[in-house]
């Protein structure tokens, strides 16, 4: 099939950026999308070109490293899948397409089509994780996890951390990001001594990042390549306003520095 790629090229962060046409005269319909720009880029090289940067890794759907959009729509036309998992079955002989980066000014462009997530990373480090007591490792089934709590959770902890949700919202929020890092520890009963402070802190990072508010467009949770709902929005808000209005003792060194 015969298809037209019109592909964001830029330099760097500071340098302009401009759609460039490739016309691509034998793609397979059984190619995934990155195995179509890697022939691309096989033939750039060969003619002396740049390559097109695109970031990618496990290319099982699995890692997030990978994504950009696809006519404007991020990771693509397909439901619940990224970019890697798209294949070109998934267009038609004749196709013009147009790929773009995550635009957000939170995630800078490094260059074409990859941008720096390293805003994600300082969040999940303001609270994303369990703080651990010294001691020894406790049996796998000590603590009894219901049924719900566990199925919440796991469904958060699905979020790969692509970025996707951040650049279809209007706003550029990391809402649904922060909601699923947030909601699948806070699901869990090793979770509740640091819920509050977590959801504080990582919302505090949220908008030191300089992403934007969410207003529920719901744009997020559409293109989100493993269905997180907006639910864990409500939840970490819910759990916001409690952190806000709900008078805790103050922290001691006693605490652990956990809150
Ligand atoms: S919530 Fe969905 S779209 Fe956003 S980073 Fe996680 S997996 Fe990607
Ligand atoms: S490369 Fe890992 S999710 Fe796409």
């Amino acid at each position: 099939m015969r298809i037209t790629l019109n592909v964001w090229r830029q330099k760097g962060p500071n340098s302009e950026g401009k759609f460039v046409k490739y016309e691509r005269p034998e793609v397979s319909p059984d190619m995934s999308f990155l195995e179509m720009l890697d022939v691309l880029n096989e033939d750039l090289i060969k003619k002396g070109e740049v390559p097109v940067t695109f970031d990618h890794d496990c290319r099982e759907g699995i890692c997030g490293a990978c994504g950009f959009m696809i006519n404007g729509i991020a990771h693509g036309p397909d439901k619940g899948t990224t970019v890697c998992q798209l294949h070109m079955r998934s267009f038609k002989d004749g196709d013009e397409l147009f790929l773009e980066p995550w635009r957000a000014k939170a995630f800078p462009l490094i260059k074409d089509l990859m941008v720096d997530r390293g805003a994600f990373d300082r969040i999940i480090a303001s609270g994303g994780f369990i703080s651990v007591p010294t001691g020894s490792t406790v049996d796998g089934n000590a603590i009894a996890v219901p049924k719900g709590d566990q199925e919440r959770a796991m469904d958060a902890a699905a979020c790969i951390g692509c970025g996707a949700c951040v650049a279809a919202c209007p706003n550029a929020s990391a809402m649904l990001f922060t909601s699923a890092k947030a909601g699948h520890l806070n699901s869990l009963p090793q979770g509740q001594p640091e819920r509050l402070t977590r959801v504080e802190n990582m919302l505090l990072q949220h908008d030191k990042e300089i992403f934007g508010s969410c207003t529920l467009i719901g744009e997020c949770s559409a293109v989100c390549p493993k269905g997180i709902p907006v639910d864990y929005i409500a939840m970490l808000n819910r759990d916001f306003i409690k952190a806000t209005f709900v008078k805790r003792p103050p922290r001691t060194d006693a605490d652990g520095g956990t809150g």
